[in-house]
This record gives structure tokens, sequence and C-alpha cells, in this order.
């Protein structure tokens, strides 16, 4: 079989969609407007399901539906509130739906980040269920289908609905016109049962879920929570066997799809001619000179793993002290949500840390970790992974991980060594990181000792066997099997769908 590019994409959407249009919907938008020194500009919003995403939308097209969050958006777009996009070369319509500050709080930092969020992600922080919030949430999963549907104005269509923020959205897509397929991906962990039942409202959220045709998760624990889940709590029949759910007599099935990055794009940009210049530079401002460098890169959130991370640093230096101005672990990575509580409470103690450990142990202008939580450019994250000798991605729990992805694209050098936490979805495909549980704090320095001692030869193996597994599970092949089985299932299961 060959390797899954653009063009055979492209090829199997013509095929499988046929007239239908494809909808992309999602909270957060592909592009944002700012208002800059007076003037317009756009930027790309980090996170996984923008960077799985846009690729996909710019070689078939369709529209995307998502929230204009940026102070510019509302200038950017035409009266039906649509933008062609990427602004410099258009490919695709973005549509912008728009919500009110209380909106944004109840939907977004509320039910979305502070309930569903944790509730996902077995990282031990407590989920806040809050009545207003979850009002919020589904009116507005209403408001979001409102606008899905004059989108389609009753053509045929497929709706390909994006992660946790939306999961009301099906049902009321359904509801209102059965010819539309639905699918979905959740682009975060399933957790069993035991944990999901905490939810007050987990009918209603598995109800609009399984307004789907299909339902995709990372990986095949998380389809098999979703069935136990759904055969706890709602009266329905599920087959386990064929992984497919019947409830209310409708058919949603469920299956893995592990997402992945544009390889051969990373791959090329890696090589780019600013690079190197880039990295020189970054040699002298942060002064890495002669030293080696690991390389952190993640939103600042509680599920990363963050301060499991800088701890292991620190008791890495205590073991080995003959590393002691010689290793430095550059940790770069965007704030986010920091509207709620425990994000807060993050940064606070990632500051803790730093100072302890950097008091610890840092002299004569060396420091152990070198943090900088701003949104750096693309330019810049691509010569950090570059000068990288060890990259670690220590999630207590994550859906999938696409920097571990990134990081191997990136390295045509065939070198580099990825320490990768078990509780990642990558970790089941990249065998050859060094794979580390990350509360064990012993393992997880010692694991950072073999990184910096690791012999170039294995080094090169162990990439070369990553970079071939990332290179063939590649975004375009997540897509291009959601679509098959979404538009092929959807033919098979519950309704006459409208010929060609
Ligand atoms: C991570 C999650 C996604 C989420 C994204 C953006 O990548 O896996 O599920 O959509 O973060 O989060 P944000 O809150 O910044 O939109």
């Amino acid at each position: 079989m060959p390797t899954w590019n653009k063009e055979s994409l492209r090829r199997l959407v013509q095929r499988e969609m046929g007239e239908y249009r494809l909808i992309v919907v999602s909270n957060r938008q592909p592009y944002i407007h700012e208002i800059i020194e007076g003037e317009l500009r756009y930027a790309v919003p980090s996170g996984g399901v923008t960077t799985a995403l846009d690729p996909i939308m710019q070689e078939c097209g369709g529209t995307w539906v998502a929230y204009g969050g940026g102070k510019g958006d509302w200038y950017a777009v035409d009266d039906k509130n649509r933008i062609m996009v990427p602004p410099d070369d258009p490919a695709y319509t973005l549509r912008l739906v728009w919500l009110t500050e209380e909106e944004e709080q109840g939907y977004y930092d509320g039910f979305s980040n502070a309930a569903l969020w944790p509730l996902c992600h077995n990282a031990y922080t407590e989920p806040v269920f809050n009545l207003d919030d979850w009002e919020t949430y589904k009116s507005v999963n209403r408001e979001f289908a409102k606008q899905v549907l004059d989108e389609i104005g009753g053509q045929p269509a497929a709706v390909f609905t994006q992660d946790y923020h939306l999961a009301m959205l099906p049902r009321l897509i359904r509801e209102a016109d059965p010819d539309i397929i639905t699918g979905q991906f959740w682009h975060i962990p399933w957790p069993n049962p035991e944990i999901f039942r905490i939810c007050p409202w987990q009918d209603e959220l598995l109800d609009g879920l399984l307004g789907n045709d299909m339902l995709g998760f990372h990986i095949g624990d998380h389809c098999n929570n979703f069935l136990d889940t759904v055969s706890r709590t709602l009266k329905s029949r599920v087959d386990h066997e064929y992984s497919r759910i019947n409830y209310k007599d409708e058919l949603t099935v469920v299956r893995p799809f592990p997402i992945s990055v544009d390889f051969e794009r990373i791959n090329q940009d890696a090589q780019g001619q600013y690079v190197d210049e880039e990295m020189d530079r970054l040699t002298d401002e942060l002064n890495l000179g002669g030293k080696v460098v690991g390389l952190g890169i993640d939103r600042i959130d509680y599920t990363k793993g963050i301060p499991h991370r800088f701890r292991a640093m620190g008791r890495f230096l205590e073991k080995f002290p003959e590393y002691i101005g010689k290793v430095v672990l550059v940790q770069a990575g965007v704030i986010s949500r920091i509207q709620v509580d425990a994000y807060q409470q993050l940064s606070a103690q990632i500051e803790e840390l730093l100072e302890e450990i950097n008091g610890k142990f840092g002299r004569d202008g060396w420091q152990p970790i070198i943090y900088m939580p701003t949104d750096l450019p693309d330019l810049t994250l691509m010569a950090l992974r570059r000068m990288a000798r060890f990259c670690v991605v220590s999630s207590l729990h994550d859906g999938m991980n696409l920097v571990a992805k990134e990081y191997v694209a990136s390295r045509f050098d065939e070198d580099g060594v990825l320490i990768l936490s078990p509780f990642t979805g990558a970790a089941l495909e990249l065998t050859d990181a060094l794979i580390v549980n990350p509360y064990a704090i012993e393992q997880f320095a010692d694991a950072i000792h073999q990184a910096v001692e690791m012999p170039q030869e294995e080094r090169r193996w162990r990439m070369v066997q990553m970079r071939e597994i990332v290179r063939e599970n590649n975004i375009y092949k997540w897509a291009a099997l959601m679509v098959e089985d979404l538009m092929q299932g959807a033919r098979r299961s519950r309704r006459p769908v409208r010929t060609r």
C-alpha cells in the first residue's frame, strides 16, 4: 500500500464525497485575526486540531465553521461571516460563529475546560460541574448547529465535528435534517465508565454523541471505554465485536484513528534555508554553545507533566553531577486557558519549581532549565527541534501528542532521542522512544541520562524506525481512513443516502 499523500487523499475525498459538501466544525478557528498597531493581521493558533485539519482542508476544500475569537475577525469576514483561507493563498471557506464573553466563559472555560477536560484526562484534577456552564454549553452547541444548518442550506452534506466542545451538535444536526451524514473525532482520551459516571449530565452528553454515524478516538482503549460507558449508561445495544452501537434504532460506529502530522512538509521545513541561521541565533542568545540541549514544547497544561519533567531534570543533576553546566532543558510553550483556576495554579507551581531547581544548580551564566512560555514563531520551534539532542514528552495522560511526532518528522538528520510517556497515544506507535513513566522520578532521571549518553548509532536506528512509522501513518492517512469509514458506513447503515 503506497504512503498516503495530498493527492491520494484528494482523489479519495472526491470519490467518496461525490456531491456531498464537507463541513468541518470546531471550537478553535484555523486562522485568527487581530488588530496590531491599527493593522489587521492574521495568525495560526497552536493546538492539535488546527494543526491536523488545516492541511486537509487546503487539499479538499469545503467549509470550516468555528468560533471567531480574534479581535480583528469581525473586520475580516464578509456579510455572511465568511472568509476564504489561508488568507494568502485561499483554498477553503472559514465561517465564523460569534459568542458573547459570558457564552465563551460558560461554554469554553467552564464546561469544556473545567469539566470535560479534567473528566477525560487522568491527571487528578477534579472536574467542576456547574449548572450554568452546562446550560451555556448546550445553548452554544445550538448556536453552532444553527450556523451549520444555514451553511448547508438543505444540500447534501457531511458534517465532521471536532472535539469535546461540541458533543451536543451531532444530535441537533440529525434532528434538523436526518439526511446529513455526521461524524466526529474526539481529540482527547475517553475515560472508563467509573470515571465518566461522575458527570451529572452523562446521559445527555452520550445522547448528543450518538447522533453521529461515526465516532473516532485516537486509540482502541478509548473506543472500548466509550462502548463500555454507553452500555452501562443508556438503553442501547453495544456490539463489541464490530465496535458499533445501536441506540434509538440508529447505528454509530466507533473506531480508532491515530492522528498524525504532515510528515513530508515538516521534513522539508526542517531543511529550510533559515533554520540553520535561527539555530545559530538561539545558540548565542541562550548560551547553548557546547551544551547538550533537551527540549519540551507544550501548551502549558496540567496534563503535560511539566512539573514532573522539571523535577526529573533536578534529580538527573543530583544523580549525575558531572552534567552540571553541560545539559540544558529548554521548555517552550504557549500559556493556555488562563481563566481556569487549575491553569493559574499550574503556572504558579512551574514558577516555584524553576526558582528551586535553577537556584539550586545554576551557576556562571548557566541554568539547567530555560523557560520560554511565549508563542514562539514556527521557525524558532523548528530550530529548537533540530538542536535538541533529546525531546521530552511527559504527559500524565494525552490522547495522542503531536509534539512527539513533530520532533521525529523534523529530524531528517536521523539523530535525536525521544523520551515519551506511556500515557500518550503516541507511545503505541513510537516504540523506539525511551518510554518512561513521568511519575517515576528515578526512572525519568535515568532516561534523561540514557538520552544524554546514548551513542550516535543507537540514536540513529531508533530515529530511523520512528520516522518510518510517522511517514507511513501520516495525517493524510488519518483523514483518508476516516472519510472512507464515515461515508461508507453511512451508506451501509441507517438511511438511504441520496444518490449522486
Ligand atoms: C489540544 C487538545 C485538543 C484541543 C487543543 C486546543 O491539542 O488535544 O483537543 O482542541 O488542545 O485547545 P484550545 O483550548 O487552545 O483550543
